[in-house]
């Protein structure tokens, strides 16, 4: 087939948008670098590190919450929005950040916690305060479910189940009344129904931007509009609580909110900013009308389908095995309907999931080549990427020995609810949550293979992975067949190449259940990539056999002239059709 049979089509609502050539790296500040030896990443040790990025060629970096915070969630429980938490560092050294990454070309995006904030942030203690309290609306406060006493077991105002395990509740005796927290008791929700609440966000992120940074990663965003009756959800035996989602998750004045964060702060500023919302449970539907540039309300969103195809009926405890054409189903789903309006963000992983290659690929024999594997096929589709930190080196999951071992509150209340309430033993919730807890993504950056990895020279909030020793940067950077080396050939690809940003995009070979394969199109320019998921050799039948004389651009073994791929293989052709 030549490239003259392919239906292109570019928008113009959004071609030129500078996103569309970027590459995003998130930054976990707390496992990211050290500077002071407290055992905890800081803004110092990032900015150390803007030479390595810039030299990685990512155009932006996202920088998870370094607010001010009580730290139950890592950061994700600001207590000040208009500060740095000294843990990392000072507002100071937050202005040499971005004049540093400014400087070298690049961008910051901050993360956005809105909808909740901390129990000690000053609006929550103010609401709590008092029933009349002028704060108090904006968080959201109910009584007991009628006929129950307040305070007594099961006398929540409704059965929702928190995201950290137990209710969606907490009681609070000042007032005799509850308020909600979709996530832990410290993180209250907020109330985006009141309008002063929603006024004072969007000051908050004007200052933020008008302070330099470039845009925003929005925690959980599609959760700030809620059915206002709060309404039970249907109940789930496993946890004893019910499952509030649908009367959350894109609830009904959330594009409404949207649209007016949009005008309130980006309209009539100029610049380059970037948007990005993560949305559970988002549907391809909605995340059109969400990056539709035409009604202004995000640049993209993270969307969840294609990291929940692993799960058993979506439960994070309860893993599978993933099959590939699903994958390919699913992701190849986004890629069609965002074709014509709207943009897709791709990403493998974050610091909410298991670390890629011990998820998608082989962290074992195959390491390195299923690492680059997965770089290739996800950077080539057309859609912002992601890197999350350490991705880069072909990082792996940490094997964590004992509960004791573990830091995060999602994994730490898991296992308690789960050995305390539902029976199980303590080996069991440990092989369980083995795979997919959030730890894996949370041990420290591998920079070199001293004791401290190069992270810190204190003792690490969280232990370093053993294999550090042969997995990090120092060994990788200057070694051009490294996975380091790859990540950077397959984003100057994206910046050089207009076919990557541009082209459209055509899933082949649906149900295959070992390759990945897809061409991409931008006339006259073709590009066919392939990506083997399996250590079995296979042979790609494309129906077009003269891809095998097309150039290879980019690969992860000796190139030759075939279409056969050897164990998690990747290859690219690219060709033109004007020869
Ligand atoms: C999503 C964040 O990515 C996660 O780390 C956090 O725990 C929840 N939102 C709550 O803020």
């Amino acid at each position: 087939m030549s490239s003259d049979d392919i239906a292109v089509h570019v928008p113009a609502s959004v071609a030129g948008d500078w996103f569309r050539s970027a590459v995003v790296y998130q930054v976990y500040p707390r496992s990211f670098v050290d500077s002071d030896g407290d055992g905890v990443g800081d803004l110092p040790g990032v900015i150390g590190k803007l030479d390595y990025l810039h030299d990685l060629g990512v155009d932006v970096v996202w920088l998870s919450p370094v607010y001010r915070s009580p730290q139950d969630d890592n950061g994700y429980d600001v207590s000040d929005f208009r500060d740095v938490d000294p843990i990392f560092g000072t507002l100071a050294d937050l202005d040499r950040l971005i004049a540093g990454l400014h400087a070298r070309g690049m961008k910051l995006l901050m993360d956005l916690v809105v909808n909740h904030t901390s129990d000690e942030h000053p609006w929550f203690v103010e609401s709590r305060s008092s029933e009349q309290n002028p704060k108090r609306d904006w968080y959201w406060w109910r009584s007991s479910r009628p006929g129950h006493e307040a305070g007594s077991a099961g006398a929540e105002p409704n059965n929702w189940r928190s995201a950290f395990s137990g209710p969606a509740w907490e009681y609070d005796d000042r007032t005799g009344q509850y308020y909600l927290h979709l996530f832990s008791p410290k993180q209250p929700d907020l109330n985006w129904e009141n309008a002063d609440l929603r006024s004072a966000v969007y000051e908050m992120m004007r200052w933020w931007l008008d302070r330099g940074v470039d845009g925003f990663r929005m925690d959980v965003v599609n959760y700030l509009s809620k059915e206002v009756s709060l309404p039970d959800g249907p109940t789930d035996p496993e946890t004893r609580y019910g499952d509030g989602s649908r009367h959350y998750v894109c609830g009904p004045r959330i594009h409404e909110f949207l649209h007016e964060m949009h005008r309130n702060v980006f309209q009539g500023r100029t610049g380059e900013f970037l948007t990005v919302g993560e949305m559970p449970g988002v549907t391809v539907e909605d995340a059109i009308l969400f990056t539709d540039p035409a009604r202004g309300e995000v640049d993209m969103v993270f969307q969840f389908e294609h990291v929940m195809l692993d799960l058993e009926d979506g439960d994070k405890w309860r893993p599978r095995p993933l099959e590939l054409t699903r994958l390919k189903a699913s992701l190849g789903r986004w890629q069609e309907a965002l074709a014509d309006r709207g943009w897709n963000s791709l990403y493998w992983g974050n610091h909410d999931a298991a670390r890629a290659v011990s998820r998608f690929g082989d962290d074992g024999d195959h390491r390195v080549q299923s690492a680059k594997m997965l770089a290739g096929i996800l950077h080539l589709h057309r859609g912002t990427p992601y890197i999350y930190q350490g991705e880069e080196l072909g990082m792996t999951n940490m094997r964590f020995a004992a509960i004791e071992d573990h830091r995060d509150i999602e994994v730490l209340n898991h296992h308690h609810e789960a050995t305390t309430h539902l029976g199980r033993t303590d080996a069991e919730v440990l092989a369980a949550v083995a795979p997919l807890n959030r730890d894996n993504a949370r041990t420290p950056v591998q920079w070199d293979a001293t004791c401290g990895a190069g992270f810190s020279t204190g003792l690490p909030w969280i232990g370093i992975n053993p294999n550090a020793d042969r997995i990090n940067a120092a060994s990788q950077v200057n070694d051009p067949d490294s996975v380091f080396s790859f990540y950077r050939r397959v984003i100057a690809l994206r910046h050089e190449d207009p076919v990557v940003a541009d082209g459209d995009f055509m899933m082949l070979l649906p149900d295959h259940e070992q390759v990945y394969a897809f061409r991409r199109a931008l006339p006259p320019v073709e590009m066919l990539v392939l990506g083997n998921f399996s250590a079995v050799e296979q042979s790609v039948e494309v129906g077009d056999p003269t891809w095998a004389e097309a150039d290879q651009i980019l690969g992860n073994y000796p190139m030759e002239s075939t279409l056969r791929l050897r164990p998690w293989e990747f290859k690219a052709f690219r060709r033109s059709s004007r020869r």
